[in-house]
C-alpha cells in the first residue's frame, strides 16, 4: 500500500504520458510553449505499463488517470490504456483530456478500455477561447465532447477554469449548457502551477465567487456531508438534482486531509502532491534494472513522506519548480 505519515492512502494514480500540449492556455504556459522533454527522457509505453501494472498489482492503486501536457498527443495512448484494461484487479481508467482529436479516437479508446473522459473547456465562447488558449480550436473541442458522450464514455465530466475579467462572467452559462448535455461541470480554481509564475492570489476567482454567480441563476443544495470522499470537487445539486456542479476549492479549501493521489511524471518520477517539491526517480530504477519488489519499495517510500497539506494559501508557500503541464494536472 502507499501509506503516508499522515494515516492517508493513494489509490488513485495520475500517469502524465507527455509535457507538451498543443494548448497554450494563459493560466499555464507561455506563448512560446516550454523547453519539452527530450525522447529518452520519457518513460517508453512498456515502462509506462510496467509501472502501472506494479501500482495496480502491489501498491494498491485502484484508479489510473492519463494526463499530461495533452495525453491525446502520446501516440499510444490507445495501446497503453488497452494494456491496463487487462490488469487485475482491473483500475477505473480516465483521461483528462483538451479534447482536441477525441472526435477521431473516442470510439478506440473507449473499446481498449478507457471508462471516462474529463475534457478542460473554460468558455463556450470561440474568441475567448482564443483568448485564453491562443490555438483556435473551440470547435474540435466541442466535436471531442460529442464524441465521447457517443462512444459512451460516461459521465462525461468537464473541468473549467475561470479568469477574471476573460470568462468569469459565463460561470452559470457553462453550467446551464452541461445541464442541456447531461455533462457533469466542475469549475477549478486557478492555482500557482503556470510556468511563467503569473499567478496572482487576488486576482484569482475564488470559490465562493463561482457559487454567488451560480446561485444567482441556480438553486445549489450542499451535497450531504459524508458523500465526497476523497474527491477533490465538493459538489452541489442544481435546482434539486439529480444534476449536480462541483467546485474545486484547492486554494481556499483545500482538500489535502482526504488526498489520495499519487503521481508519475512523463519521465518516472514520482511526486506525492502536486505541490511537491521532490520528486522521487522511478525512471533511473526502472533502466538500471531494479526488480518490482524495488520499485515498489521507492515508490512507497517517496509516498510515506507526503505533507499535511499542499499550503497554497500560507504566506510561506512556495510554487513547485515544475509547473503543471510538466507534472501531469
Ligand atoms: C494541465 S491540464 C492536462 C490535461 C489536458 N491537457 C487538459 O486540458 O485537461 C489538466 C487540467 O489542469 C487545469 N489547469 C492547468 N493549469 C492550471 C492552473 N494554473 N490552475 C488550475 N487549473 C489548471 C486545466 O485547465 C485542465 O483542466
Amino acid at each position: 500500500m502507499l501509506l503516508d505519515t499522515f494515516g492517508r492512502q493513494a489509490v488513485d494514480l495520475r500517469v502524465s504520458l507527455t509535457d507538451r500540449c498543443n494548448l497554450r492556455c494563459t493560466y499555464c504556459m507561455p506563448e512560446e510553449g516550454l523547453q519539452w522533454l527530450g525522447k529518452p527522457d520519457l518513460l517508453t509505453d512498456e515502462e509506462i505499463v510496467r509501472l502501472v501494472s506494479l501500482a495496480v498489482r502491489d501498491l494498491g492503486v485502484r484508479e489510473v488517470r492519463f494526463t499530461g501536457g495533452e495525453p491525446m498527443l502520446r501516440p499510444g495512448l490507445v495501446s497503453i490504456v488497452s494494456a491496463c484494461a487487462e490488469l487485475e484487479p482491473r483500475p477505473e481508467l480516465s483521461l483528462t483530456t483538451n479534447g482536441i482529436g477525441l472526435a477521431r479516437t473516442a470510439t478506440a479508446l473507449h473499446r481498449a478500455g478507457l471508462d471516462r473522459v474529463n475534457v478542460s473547456l473554460d468558455t463556450l465562447d470561440a474568441d475567448t477561447f482564443f483568448t485564453l488558449t491562443r490555438r483556435h480550436r473551440h470547435q474540435d473541442v466541442l466535436d471531442g465532447l460529442a464524441a465521447a458522450e457517443a462512444a459512451g464514455l460516461a459521465p462525461v465530466k468537464l473541468n473549467a477554469v475561470l479568469m477574471r475579467g476573460v470568462n468569469d462572467h459565463e460561470a452559470a452559462d457553462l453550467l446551464a449548457w452541461c445541464l442541456e448535455r447531461g455533462y457533469e461541470l466542475r469549475f477549478i480554481e486557478q492555482m500557482p502551477l503556470d510556468a511563467q509564475h503569473g499567478w496572482d492570489r487576488s486576482q484569482m476567482v475564488t470559490a465562493e465567487e463561482i457559487l454567488d454567480r451560480l446561485h444567482a441563476r441556480f438553486a445549489l443544495t450542499p451535497e450531504g456531508a459524508g458523500t465526497r470522499g476523497a474527491a477533490p470537487a465538493e459538489r452541489w445539486l442544481v435546482d434539486g438534482g439529480p444534476a449536480s456542479v462541483g467546485v474545486i476549492a484547492s486554494v481556499t479549501r483545500p482538500f489535502c486531509r482526504a488526498c489520495d493521489r499519487t503521481r508519475l511524471t512523463a519521465d518516472g518520477q514520482v511526486r506525492n502532491c502536486l505541490f511537491a517539491t521532490g520528486e522521487t526517480d522511478l525512471r533511473s530504477a526502472l533502466r538500471a534494472g531494479a526488480t518490482d519488489a524495488e520499485i515498489g519499495a521507492l515508490w512507497r517510500a517517496a509516498m510515506w513522506g507526503k505533507k499535511a497539506g499542499a499550503g497554497i494559501d500560507n504566506p510561506e508557500f512556495l510554487q513547485p519548480d515544475r509547473p503543471m503541464s510538466a507534472i501531469g494536472g
